[in-house]
């Protein structure tokens, strides 16, 4: 077989770090792209990464920047790798409402500078792009196939939007093998801990253990349709290694509210909850009657996407793929990962 080697950019995250697993069991020669910052943001690869002076695996690391278009060019032409995979993003919606002019210089001339880089260094290199269900946004219908047409409702949803459509325009363009993941919400134990699944479970856990008394929320009512990230990431390795470059909707077919969310979270605790009130006044309540969790206003967004559902068929037929952990498998690896933290801070 010839040798496969991989650069990732955004290797930092929580994608990066189970896809660099994933293909380091494959086999893979794994390249990965971290920013420089004043404090580590490594801890969900620390376990892979080794000094190069020590090395004891396949797995490198390189200082560089997505917006920076000479350190992306310079990474690409270094490494020539076999596949790119473009994960780096500023991937929060909320924030991307804050800061959409950085959001759009990575989100989506990031994507545009990778693309360029291949097209002038080797266009034998795949391409994955990392695209997401929000851009569906005001959803137009249901379930969300590969054909259904785009509404984005964020900074974040339109960025992606260009990238999908860039990514679509240097295949067609260029000839070059880059392929599209329309990628719905998936979560795991390496979740950001601003994302809602993260806040949910951690809070619930420390609730529990009377480590902290409140969980504080945005919209209880918006659905989504949450996977596993261990499980995407086969997803985004088949797209890649399909017959022809294409673009893919990965989901699991299945939604919750955040409400739903909660509830699912807590019977797997064992805590229950009473629900109280209506709209921004809901509150949850536990046994002794105190109050757990609320909503502020604050965690609100401008415009909001309400519902989001996918149908995974094509990826089912054509790259044999579907999701094999279900909710509940999800929720329990979040909550083992959070008890165990807990654990340890005895
Ligand atoms: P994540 O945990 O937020 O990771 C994002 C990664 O991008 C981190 O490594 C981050 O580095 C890096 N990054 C951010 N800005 C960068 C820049 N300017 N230059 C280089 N790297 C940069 O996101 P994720 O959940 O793993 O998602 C991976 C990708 O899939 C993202 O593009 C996201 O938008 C997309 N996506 C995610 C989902 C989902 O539900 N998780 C669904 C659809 C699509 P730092 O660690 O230094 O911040
Ligand atoms: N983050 C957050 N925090 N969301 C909250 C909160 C809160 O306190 N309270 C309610 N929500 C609601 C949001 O309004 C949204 O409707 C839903 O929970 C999910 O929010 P997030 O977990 O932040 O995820 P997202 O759906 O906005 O975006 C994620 O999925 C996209 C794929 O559809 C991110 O991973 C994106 O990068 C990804 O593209």
């Amino acid at each position: 077989m010839k040798k496969k080697i991989a650069l990732i950019f955004g290797v930092t995250g929580q994608d990066g770090a189970y896809l660099s697993k994933f293909l380091l069991k494959k086999g893979y020669t794994v390249h990965g792209v971290k920013r420089r910052g004043s404090t580590l943001n490594t801890y969900r690869i620390d376990d892979i990464y080794s000094d190069p002076l020590i090395k004891k695996n396949k797995f490198y690391l390189h200082y560089g920047d997505i917006t920076d278009s000479i350190a992306v060019f310079n990474i690409i032409k270094k490494i020539n790798p076999s596949e790119i995979y473009n994960l780096a993003a500023q991937s929060h919606v909320a924030v991307s409402f804050e800061i959409p002019e950085y959001t759009t210089n990575t989100d989506a001339l990031g994507t545009l500078r990778i693309l360029e880089a291949i097209t002038k260094i080797n266009k034998k290199i795949k391409f994955y792009q990392a695209g997401s269900s929000e851009m569906f946004g005001k959803v137009v219908e249901r379930p969300q196939t590969e054909k259904t047409p785009f509404y984005p409702r964020s900074p974040y949803g339109v960025a992606k939007l260009y990238s999908h459509w860039i990514t679509i325009n240097y295949r067609e363009s260029h000839n070059i093998f880059a392929s599209n993941g329309i990628l719905f919400n998936h979560e795991s134990p390496l979740r950001g801990e601003t994302f809602v699944t993260k806040k949910i479970v951690k809070a619930l856990c420390r609730i529990k253990q009377k480590k902290q008394k409140k969980l504080i929320l945005g919209n209880l009512y918006s659905k989504r349709d949450w996977g596993h990230a261990i499980d995407y990431v086969e997803a985004i390795w088949k797209i890649l290694q399909h017959n022809r470059p294409d673009d893919f909707v990965i989901c699991t077919g299945k939604q919750y509210s955040i409400k739903q969310f909660i509830n699912l979270v807590a019977k797997n605790l064992k805590m229950k909850i009473i629900w109280r009130g209506k709209g921004i006044n809901e509150k949850a309540y536990d046994r002794e009657n105190n109050c757990i969790i609320e909503c502020n206003k604050k965690y609100l967004r401008p415009a909001e996407v309400d519902t989001l559902q996918g149908d995974y068929s094509k990826a089912r037929k054509k790259l044999n793929w579907k999701p094999k952990i279900g909710i509940n498998g999800l929720i329990k690896d979040m909550i083992a990962y959070e008890l165990n933290l807990l654990t340890d801070d005895y």
